[in-house]
C-alpha cells in the first residue's frame, strides 16, 4: 500500500543520503561540542577532553552553542558530578546507570569514550539522523547512540545499539535506550496509572531527592499500571499554556522503566528503557543488542504544545498509516457479547448502515467448535468459525455487510489459549510457564510463549488464516486479555530465561512486521482489555488503539484527557455505548455522549436498535456532521482549554486545522456549580486577524447567542465565549470557520445584528 511503498522509497532515499554522510573526525585532546537541531530546539553534547561523551543542552534553539566550549563549571569533578549524555556504571558515575554490563572477563566496569559520528539527513530534509560511536576503554565493546532530530515537529528520538566485540558472552543489566540529565530549581513529574477502566489517570507530584519510578511488569500491557510516558516542568507545577516542559514516551509495549533520579547536586537524571527486573541479558560475541526508540520534546509554553509536537512526530512517524481518515466504527462487544447469531449481527448491519457508519466489527465470540468460544472460558486459540453461530462462515457476512456500504472488521486474541481448547490440548510446551509450577490463569486463559519461532509462526498464521476467512476484511481488532506472571520459557534455555520479558516483546514485534508486510492496508486496533497497549512501540504497526473498555463519557473526559497529553486523537478509539453504562451504571444524556465520543475515532458500541427513535435522527446526523470535520481532529492541533481535573467542574478542548481556517470546540459540564454560575472559555488556537462563524453542531435547536455569526478569532482568544452550561451532563460542540466573505470588522458588526453599533477606539 502507499505507507509500505512510502517506507520503502524513503529507507531508499536514505540510502543515498547515507553515501554523501558527514563524519566527524576529532582531534584528540580537544574538546568538542555536537549539536542537533529542529526548528525551535537544540540538543547539545560536548566530547571533552578525555572524550566522554557529556550533555550540555536541552531547550530552546541556541543560535551560537560555542561558549559551553569555554563555559566554567563551579563544582568540582572530584565526586563525579559531570552530567554523562549516556551514563554507564563505571568511571565515577554512582547514579542509575544508563548502561551497566558484566563483560566476558567478570568485570562490572564500563567507561565510554567517543570515536566518531554521522549524520544522515532524510530526503525530505525533516528528519536527521546523528549516530555517536563510543567505545570501552579496556573492551572491544561498543556503544551507538542513534538519535533522530524532527524538524517541523520539534521532537527527538534516542536509542542505543550495544555491540559486543569481546571474545566471550557479556551480560546486559541495565540497557536503557534514553538518558537525560535536567538541571532546573524543581520538578515536577506528571505521569499516567490505572488499571483497565481507569486508564491514564493523571497524577502530578514535585519530586523529592532520591529516584521516582514509573514502570511496568507485566510482560505485555504497558499501560495497565503506569503508561511509558511523562511530562516533566520545570520550575513549577505544569501548566497548559507556560512554563518549561521535557515530556517523553517510549516506543515498547513489554516491561519497560523511566527513572527520575534526582541527585545531591539537584541534577534530576532521567533514564529510560526496558525494564532490568529479572531481564539481564546475554550478547554473544559480535552480537547487538538494538533498544527501542524513546521520543521526547522540549517547550517553553507549557503542556499544550508539548503534546502537540508528540502527536506531530506520532502523525508523521509514530504511527502506522498516519495520513488515512479513521472511519467511524460499530463494534458489537457491548451490544451483544457473546450471544449472537447471523441475525443478529446483520441488524447490527443494519443498524450501522442506516446511521451511516463506516466499519462494523464482530468482536470476541465468532469461533472455536469442539470448545465453542460462548463466553470467555473457552475456545481461544481454536480460530475456526463457530459453525453453530455462523453457518454462513465470515465471508456471507462481510459481503452482507459490503452489501450495504458497510466494511467489514473480526477481532482476535492470538497471542491466548484457554486451557479448555484444542490448541492448548496440542501444544502445551507452547504456553508461558515455570517448569514444576502451577500455570496460574487470568481471564481463564494462559499467554502463549512468543519468544518460541513456532509460536510466533502460530501467531501470524492465525493473522493470516482469518484474513483468509474473507477478502472483504478490512480491519482487525486485536486483543490481549492478561498480563504476564510466573515466567517461563520451554523454549528459551535455562541460562536464558532472563531473555522471556525482552524476546516476548520482540517476538510480538517480528511478528507484526511479517503482518504489516503481508497486509499493509488493514486496519489494526491495539486492544488489551481496553487500553493496556497504548504506547508508541505498538503504535508503529496500529492505526489505532481501544482507549478504555469504559465507555462513560464522564469516565472518559479524564481518560481521553490523560490519553490525549501523549496521543494523538486520531488513534484514541472513543465510542458512544449504552446507558446505564455496564462499568459505572451512570445514565448520561445520548448528547454528552455523542460530544465526548466525537472527540476522538468516533464508533459505537451497542446494539443500535437499542437506540430510541428520539435518539436515533440526531446520531446519525452527528455522524455526518463528523465526517465533515472530522479531520480537524484527526489531523489538527489539540488546544486543552480546561482540564477535567479543574475544580471548574467543566471539560473544554479544541481542534484547530493546520491552515487556522477550520476548528471544532467542545465543552462539557461535569459538576453543578450553583443556579447562578455560568462560565465562560477563552479559546486557543485561532488566528486572530481572522473573523470565524459560528455554528453548533450535534443540537437540532441552537440557541447560543452567537451562532451563524461572525466573531475574531481575537475575540474569541482575549474574551472567549460562554456557552449556557450550567446542569450537569450538558455539553456543546461549535464549529468555526473562517468566514469567506473578507469583511472588515464594522460591517461584520453591522451583519450580526441591525440595532448594533460598533464603537470604535482611536487607534494608537
Ligand atoms: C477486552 C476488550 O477490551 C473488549 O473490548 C472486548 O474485545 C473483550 N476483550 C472481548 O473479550
Amino acid at each position: 500500500m502507499a505507507n509500505n511503498n512510502m517506507m520503502k522509497k524513503k529507507m531508499v532515499c536514505l540510502a543515498i543520503v547515507f553515501l554523501s554522510m558527514g563524519l566527524v573526525a576529532r582531534v584528540s585532546g580537544e574538546n568538542e561540542l555536537i549539536v542537533l537541531n529542529t526548528e525551535n530546539l537544540s540538543l547539545v553534547m560536548e566530547v571533552d577532553d578525555r572524550g566522554v561523551l557529556l550533555h550540555r543542552y536541552f531547550g530552546k534553539r541556541l543560535q551560537d552553542p560555542s561558549p559551553f566550549l569555554s563555559k566554567t563549571l563551579y563544582r568540582t569533578d572530584e565526586y563525579g558530578t559531570r552530567n554523562e549524555a549516556y551514563s554507564t556504571m563505571g568511571g565515577k558515575n554512582f547514579r542509575e546507570p544508563a548502561l551497566r554490563v558484566t563483560h566476558h572477563d567478570g568485570d562490572l566496569n564500563t567507561e565510554l569514550r567517543y570515536a566518531r559520528s554521522e549524520r544522515m539527513i532524510d530526503h525530505d530534509k525533516n528528519r536527521s539522523e546523528l549516530v555517536i560511536h563510543l567505545e570501552d576503554t579496556k573492551h572491544p565493546f561498543r556503544v551507538k547512540l542513534v538519535y533522530r532530530a524532527y524538524r517541523a515537529e520539534d521532537t527527538f528520538t534516542m536509542h542505543a545499539e550495544i555491540e559486543n566485540g569481546e571474545e566471550g558472552e557479556v551480560v546486559l543489566g541495565n540497557y536503557y535506550s534514553f538518558y537525560l540529565p535536567v538541571e532546573a530549581r524543581g520538578y515536577w513529574l506528571t505521569h499516567f496509572h490505572g488499571i483497565a477502566t481507569t486508564e491514564m489517570s493523571v497524577v502530578e507530584a514535585r519530586l523529592t531527592p532520591g529516584m521516582k519510578t514509573i514502570q511496568s511488569r507485566k510482560g505485555l500491557r504497558s499501560t495497565h499500571s503506569e503508561n511509558p510516558s511523562f511530562l516533566l516542568s520545570l520550575d513549577g507545577p505544569l501548566r497548559e499554556n507556560g512554563g518549561e516542559v521535557i515530556a517523553g514516551a517510549l516506543a515498547w509495549g513489554g516491561n519497560y522503566r523511566i527513572n527520575f533520579d534526582l541527585d545531591e547536586f539537584g541534577t534530576l537524571n532521567i533514564s529510560a528503557g526496558i525494564n532490568p527486573y529479572a531481564s539481564e541479558y546475554r550478547l554473544s560475541p559480535e552480537e547487538t543488542f538494538v533498544t527501542p526508540e524513546m521520543v521526547f520534546t522540549y517547550s517553553a509554553r507549557g503542556a499544550g504544545d508539548a503534546s502537540r509536537n508528540l502527536h506531530d512526530w506520532a502523525r508523521k512517524d509514530g504511527l502506522y498509516d498516519p495520513a488515512a481518515i479513521r472511519p467511524v466504527v460499530l463494534n458489537s462487544w457491548e451490544g451483544v457479547y457473546f450471544d449472537f447469531d447471523e441475525k443478529v449481527l446483520r441488524e447490527m448491519i443494519d443498524g450501522a448502515a442506516a446511521l451511516g457508519i463506516e466499519m462494523f466489527v464482530l468482536d470476541d465470540g465468532w469461533f472455536g467448535n469442539n470448545y465453542p468460544r460462548n463466553s470467555a472460558a473457552a475456545g481461544l486459540g481454536d480460530w475456526q468459525v463457530n459453525k453453530d453461530k455462523l453457518p454462513g462462515g465470515i465471508d456471507a457476512l462481510a459481503r452482507y455487510a459490503e452489501s450495504k456500504g458497510v466494511k467489514f472488521g473480526i477481532w482476535i486474541e492470538p497471542e491466548m489459549v484457554n486451557p479448555r481448547s484444542d490448541l492448548a490440548n496440542r501444544h502445551p510446551e507452547w504456553i508461558v510457564k515455570a517448569g514444576g509450577r502451577e500455570v496460574p490463569t487470568r481471564r481463564n486463559q494462559w499467554v502463549l510463549d512468543m519468544t518460541n519461532p513456532e509460536v510466533q509462526d502460530f501467531v501470524f498464521d492465525t493473522f493470516d488464516s482469518v484474513l483468509k476467512l474473507s477478502d472483504r476484511i478490512s480491519y482487525v481488532k486485536w486483543d490481549a486479555n492478561r498480563h504476564i506472571e510466573s515466567v517461563g520459557s520451554a523454549w528459551l534455555p535455562p541460562e536464558r530465561q532472563s531473555h522471556f520479558w525482552v524476546d516476548y516483546t520482540r517476538g510480538l514485534y517480528k511478528v507484526y512486521e511479517r503482518i504489516r508486510e503481508k497486509y499493509p492496508d488493514i486496519i489494526i486496533q491495539a486492544c488489551s482489555s481496553g487500553g493496556g497497549r497504548v504506547d508508541y512501540g505498538s503504535l508503529k504497526y496500529h492505526q489505532d488503539f481501544w482507549t478504555s473498555d469504559n465507555t462513560d463519557a464522564f469516565s472518559r473526559a479524564f481518560i481521553q484527557y490523560g490519553t490525549n497529553l501523549v496521543y494523538p486523537a486520531i488513534a484514541t478509539g472513543a465510542h458512544f455505548s449504552h446507558v446505564p453504562n455496564r462499568h459505572t451504571r451512570r445514565i448520561i444524556p445520548a448528547k454528552f455522549r455523542m460530544d465526548m465520543a466525537m472527540t476522538g475515532r468516533l464508533g459505537f458500541e451497542m446494539k443500535l436498535a437499542d437506540l430510541t427513535s428520539d435518539e436515533a435522527a440526531p446520531i446519525k446526523k452527528a455522524i455526518a456532521q463528523y465526517k465533515q470535520v472530522r479531520d480537524i481532529i484527526q489531523f489538527g492541533d489539540l488546544y486543552r482549554i480546561v482540564s477535567p481535573y479543574d475544580e471548574s467542574g467543566y471539560y473544554a478542548l479544541m481542534y484547530v486545522s493546520k491552515d487556522k481556517k477550520r476548528a471544532l470546540f467542545f465543552a462539557f459540564c461535569l459538576d453543578y456549580k450553583g443556579y447562578l454560575s455560568t462560565v465562560n472559555f477563552k479559546l486557543n488556537g485561532l488566528d486572530g486577524d481572522t473573523s470565524y462563524r459560528i455554528r453548533e453542531l450535534n443540537n437540532e435547536k441552537p440557541a447560543f447567542w452567537a451562532e451563524g455569526r461572525n466573531i475574531d478569532g481575537d475575540f474569541l482568544m482575549k474574551e472567549g465565549i460562554n456557552p449556557n452550561l450550567q446542569n450537569i451532563y450538558q455539553s456543546m460542540v461549535l464549529y468555526l470557520e473562517a468566514s469567506q466573505d473578507g469583511s472588515k470588522p464594522e460591517e461584520k458588526g453591522k451583519q450580526q445584528t441591525s440595532t448594533a453599533t460598533v464603537i470604535h477606539t482611536e487607534e494608537f
